[in-house]
């Protein structure tokens, strides 16, 4: 979907509605074997990660949850940047992305309760996603309901592949 990715030159490059033919037409055979209300698909306007540096990462975010809004998914998970070093999205794009897609959308990155609250209030997003903060914190839904302090995450052991940074985490009232 990334123009700074996709150099193809056949109808699946170039244009915005030819860079997003080929996922639109993976959602659709996914929709096929399935059932759309079952089918998710996650985007990343804005993201940075692996060296990507989408010219009209907005535009497509919109133009593909227009596209998921008419097939009815049953969610769109936005993905916001935050470790990759993207620009936050600001409200006016969470705007639109409500005003194009009337299904679930799940935002994730970068999230604390204030922010979360935010976002969730204004409409703008059904749920919020925790990821890191979650994998340092097992209880993190009990840790924000009291607006407890948080387990900083150890990154160096988070593809560790044994139970350092995975299940020894503590919880609240529980030492490590
Ligand atoms: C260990 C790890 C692996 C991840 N793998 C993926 C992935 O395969 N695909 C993806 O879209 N995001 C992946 N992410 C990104 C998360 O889904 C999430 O968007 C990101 O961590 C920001 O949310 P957070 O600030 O709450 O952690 C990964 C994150 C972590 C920490």
């Amino acid at each position: 979907m990334s123009t700074s990715s996709n150099l193809r030159s056949d109808e699946y490059g170039g244009s915005l509605e030819n860079r997003a033919r080929f996922p639109l037409e993976v959602v659709d055979a996914v929709i096929d074997a399935w059932d759309a209300a079952h089918v998710g698909m996650r985007i990343s306007p804005l993201i940075k990660f692996g060296g990507l540096d989408d010219a009209d990462g907005l535009e497509m975010g919109l133009y593909i949850a227009e596209r998921l809004n008419e097939r009815e998914l049953g969610y769109l998970h936005l993905s916001e940047p935050d470790w990759a070093e993207g620009p936050e999205l600001d409200d006016d794009f969470r705007i639109k992305l409500r005003e194009a897609f009337s299904g679930v959308i799940i935002a994730a990155g970068g999230y604390d309760a204030t922010k979360a609250q935010r976002v969730l209030e204004n409409g703008w997003a059904d749920a919020i996603a925790f990821g890191k903060s979650f994998i340092a914190n097992p209880d993190l839904p009990a840790r924000l309901a009291i607006g407890a302090g948080l387990n900083p995450l150890r990154p160096e052991l988070i593809y560790g592949g044994g139970s350092a940074g995975y299940t020894d985490y503590p919880a609240l009232g529980r030492s490590a």
